[in-house]
């Protein structure tokens, strides 16, 4: 790598930090962003019982009481009662929802195909709204289909796993994953709201919990060393449960999230990019896993970051100690620093080199000069990865 066609982006700050101890029991942060036609802003309503209260937040801000919820199999045994109540109180005609099978695996083409026919068949028009009620997978992928149903249905978020609620939810990302690699194939298409009830996280299990951390400790790991000391005092009690911990690093992560998609929500300046941290190598392992759950999303961010990190170590800028700072982190709070299966190198690469940053057949690194100071490198050089991915993975 070589600094000077380094690409550096000034980092916008977010809103007023949330105080340490929450007094109130919900929080919103306004998501506000520029399209060529207009600006924008949705809310992202964070709070304990938000789920019960779905129905009055969603009328005051959806332009028909025509709804769909699309969930998946888990999250529709735990929530999906609640929320239909909460819907049908508002006055809401809900369709028959459409429940998935849970897990990465149902992001791919069928799924979403099987969704529009049923959107179709149920004749929703435009001002419907498809509301997604799940993880990342459900959130995606019923974004995707929002956007192209007459193109352009109305959408909802109401995440319900920590990643989701830290990341997925926010800034409008939404896609399938194909053959080729994650997330090739989708659309920026923002939600018109964020409905996050803190309280789910109750019956999240525990590994998920702990992938979804990974997305936290990577906005630490972005630009805010602060918070990445506050995650190494609270980090395990948070993955222990405490709500205080959960509801403060949540809030958090979604201003930090709101200020990069203010500032460039469809990934045109190289701001939004610094959210890959973690994911040339953390999508490249997803891939080659198979989407069979062995390795989750938020697992391959966590090592994928530690990859990126000891790249920036060997090949520019990063200081050891914080590449074992890391390191000692991720054990500590039991996240994974080494995929759970063989990784041959080439495959790896072969991989790494379909990244959507990549431009001009060259690879794109979200890289570091430290904890705290991710820049975006378009000038990394494929055999110094390859020779990385060598060393690493033999
Ligand atoms: P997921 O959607 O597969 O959910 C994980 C598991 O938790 C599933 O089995 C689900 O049924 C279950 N679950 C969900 N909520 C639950 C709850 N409250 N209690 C009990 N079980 C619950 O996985 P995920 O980690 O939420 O999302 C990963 C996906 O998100 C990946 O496809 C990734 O590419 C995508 N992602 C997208 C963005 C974006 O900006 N759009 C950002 C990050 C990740
Ligand atoms: N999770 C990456 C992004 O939203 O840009």
């Amino acid at each position: 790598m070589q600094t000077a066609a380094v690409k550096e982006a000034t980092l916008p700050k977010p809103e007023n930090s949330a105080p340490q101890t929450i007094a109130d029991d919900r929080n919103i942060v306004r998501v506000g962003f520029d399209t060529r036609e207009s600006a924008k802003s949705y809310d992202i309503v964070i709070g304990q019982g938000i789920l019960e209260q779905a129905g009055e937040r969603l009328a005051a801000v959806l332009p028909s009481k025509r709804i769909c919820i699309v969930t998946d199999e888990n999250v529709a045994g735990l929530y999906l009662v609640p929320l239909m109540k909460t819907l049908e109180a508002a006055g809401f005609k809900a369709c028959p929802p459409i429940i998935l099978p849970a897990g990465e695996a149902t992001k791919n083409f069928e799924q979403l195909q099987s969704i529009i026919d049923k959107c179709l068949s149920y004749k929703l028009d435009r001002s419907a709204t498809l509301a997604a009620l799940g993880g990342g997978v459900v959130g995606d992928i019923a974004g995707f289909a929002a956007a192209m149903l007459m193109r352009g249905a109305g959408f909802a978020q109401i995440p319900t796993t920590l990643l989701a609620q830290v990341d997925s939810s926010v800034g409008g990302k939404t896609g399938i994953n194909t053959k080729a690699g994650k997330n090739l194939v989708g659309a920026f298409y923002q939600p018109k709201i964020v409905l996050i009830d803190t309280g789910v996280l109750k019956t999240l299990p525990e590994r998920e919990l702990k992938a979804g951390y990974a997305e936290i400790l990577k906005y630490a790991l972005i630009d805010d060393p602060a918070f990445f000391d506050w995650l190494e005092e609270n980090g395990a009690s948070l993955l222990n449960g405490d709500a205080d911990a959960q509801k403060y690093a949540i809030d958090k992560s979604c201003r930090a999230k709101a200020a990069i998609v203010a500032a460039d929500a469809d990934e045109k300046k190289d701001i939004r990019a610094l959210l890959n941290l973690g994911h040339s190598f953390g999508h490249a392992l997803e891939a080659i896993g198979g989407y069979d759950g062995r390795i989750l999303h938020g697992e391959a961010v966590g090592i994928g970051c530690l990859l990126a990190f000891e790249y920036a170590q060997e090949h520019g800028p990063c200081p050891a100690r914080d590449v074992e700072r890391l390191r000692a982190h991720l054990q500590k709070t039991g996240l994974m620093t080494e995929p759970p299966f063989k990784v041959e190198a080439k495959e790896m690469f072969t991989r790494m080199q379909s990244d959507k940053k990549n431009r001009d057949g060259r690879i794109a690194l979200v890289l570091v000069r430290g904890i705290g100071g991710a820049f975006v490198a378009r000038d990394v050089d494929g055999a110094d990865v390859l020779a990385f991915l060598e060393k690493t993975f033999g």
